[in-house]
């Protein structure tokens, strides 16, 4: 019977010595290959060991994580292996939050502390409304949620305390709650309105709903359908694995500094255009279009390289992305309470049209996850600055999960990459008067 080894043997053909490397869970350690090691032609001493060239990580695992599971080829999402479509449908953000954190679904005894919990940590200090204020009028909010963030370590320094599991848990509460009041107060800021104070009475989502949108009625009842829309969109953008920001919450969590500062960072990194911005492009590029009739010539420029089809194709998934079959219908029913987009027809029809163009078909370029989010978010008249933020919201529960398992995870160390060093060496300084003279 043969056996397979699971093993990798490299030989190095500068000393001609073989290696055999284990391979577990389908990898190498890169530290295995540090012991490959060769003199130095220069020096004739022994050089340091082998490493790995990878920038951007596109084929380094950083970690070991029960989390989330996907499968890019086949188009699954699960959190904790549940579907994602099972739980964008029947369950709710919070609970799917519950999930991520613990690693299980809740009893009834566990999702209802849970919720209690949460629901009674959204209000925040009044200085943070008070430094809120002091930013510009035209401040981009997701610059201000990072700020606001990040100085939430200073109202609670004990979160410095993250080998306590306790500690832990009471600031993971805080952060889920209080994403939500940040987020609005950021948008009420731009529109100079005063800020809504939290209404412990509604739902996460209601809740979030009547920050943003209440004026001047004593009690603001959200639409149920609107909650269920924007509920389902936290749900499905609540993690995705190693992603740029859970990277960044990880790579700054790994000096064990408090989780404030950690999820700071990952607010940092989802700002970015190549991470949370996808779905802005696809509303203006929608615009551009204007009507059905421009899409063949539209969609020949992109087939000329000209440009791209904006919520089209993704790094991970080359069958489809599971989120975007979630998220047009949830844009349909929120056009039913908001009377419909008329970018929804160019967009079902530029759909249809690149789903059967050859182009589109052969490089496996299917809607993403932004494809429709954006419609969604301008028909509850949010500002194109504001995505983000949303993105944010249903991201936190995901970037507390992963910096849960990192700190407690043993193999876990500083990040701190190797680099390829290409300057200049062993450079004499001369000083300033005699450079100058
Ligand atoms: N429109 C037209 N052609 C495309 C597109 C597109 N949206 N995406 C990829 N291609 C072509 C690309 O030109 C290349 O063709 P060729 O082989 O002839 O050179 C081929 O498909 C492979 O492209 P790639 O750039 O190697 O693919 P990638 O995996 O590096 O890029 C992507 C993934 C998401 C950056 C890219 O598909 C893209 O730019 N899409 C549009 C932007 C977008 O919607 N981003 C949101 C991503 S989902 C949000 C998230 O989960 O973070």
């Amino acid at each position: 019977m043969l056996t397979v080894t699971e093993s990798l043997t490299v030989r190095d053909n500068r000393t001609g010595v073989e290696y055999d490397i284990p391979i577990t869970d389908g990898t190498i350690r890169a530290a295995d290959l540090g012991k490959i090691k060769a003199a130095d032609p220069a020096t004739s001493e022994e050089g340091p060991g082998l490493a790995v060239y990878d920038p951007g990580f596109v084929n380094t695992a950083s970690c070991r994580s029960s989390v989330t599971y996907i499968d890019g080829d086949k188009g699954v999402l699960e959190y904790r292996g549940y579907p994602i479509e099972q739980l964008a449908e029947k369950s709710s953000f919070l609970e799917v939050s519950y999930l991520l954190v613990h690693g299980a679904l809740p009893t009834k005894e566990e999702y209802d502390a849970w919720v209690h919990e949460i629901t009674f940590h959204t209000f925040v200090h009044e200085n943070i409304k008070e430094f809120m204020q002091g930013f510009r009028y035209d401040a981009h909010p997701m610059g201000m949620l990072m700020a606001s963030v990040g100085a939430m370590s200073t109202f609670y320094p004990d979160a410095a305390n993250i080998s306590d599991p306790d500690n832990r848990r009471l600031q993971i509460i805080r952060l889920i709650a209080k994403m939500p009041t940040l987020g609005a107060w950021a948008f009420r800021h731009a529109q100079g309105k005063p800020y809504v104070y939290p209404d412990n009475d509604l739902s996460y989502t209601g809740n979030f709903l009547s920050m943003l949108f209440k004026m001047s009625e004593s009690k603001y009842a959200p639409d149920e359908r609107i909650v269920k829309a924007l509920d389902t969109l936290f749900i499905l953008h609540a993690d995705h694995e190693q992603n740029a920001s859970a990277n960044a919450v990880r790579s700054v969590g790994s000096t064990q500094v408090d989780p404030y500062s950690s999820v700071a960072a990952g607010v940092g990194a989802l700002f970015g255009p190549l991470h949370g911005g996808a779905n802005e492009a696809v509303l203006r590029m929608l615009r551009r279009i204007g009507k059905v009739e421009n899409i063949p010539a539209f969609i020949e420029g992109v087939k000329a390289g000209n440009e791209r089809l904006m919520g089209f194709g993704h790094r991970v998934y080359k069958n489809y992305d599971p989120r975007a079959t979630i998220i047009k219908q949830q844009a349909l029913n929120v056009f039913e309470v908001t009377g419909t987009n008329p970018l929804l027809n160019i967009a079902m029809e530029l759909e249809k049209i690149a789903l059967e163009d050859e182009y589109f078909v052969s490089r496996k370029l299917y809607p993403n996850v932004d494809f429709y989010s954006g419609l969604i978010y301008e028909a509850l008249e949010f500002p194109p600055e504001m995505f983000t933020v949303l993105f944010a919201i249903g991201r936190t529960p995901g970037w507390l999960s992963q910096w849960l398992e990192l700190v407690q995870d043993k193999e876990q160390k500083i990040a701190r990459p190797k680099q390829i060093y290409t300057g200049e060496r062993g450079l004499t300084f001369v000083p300033r008067d005699v450079r100058w003279a």
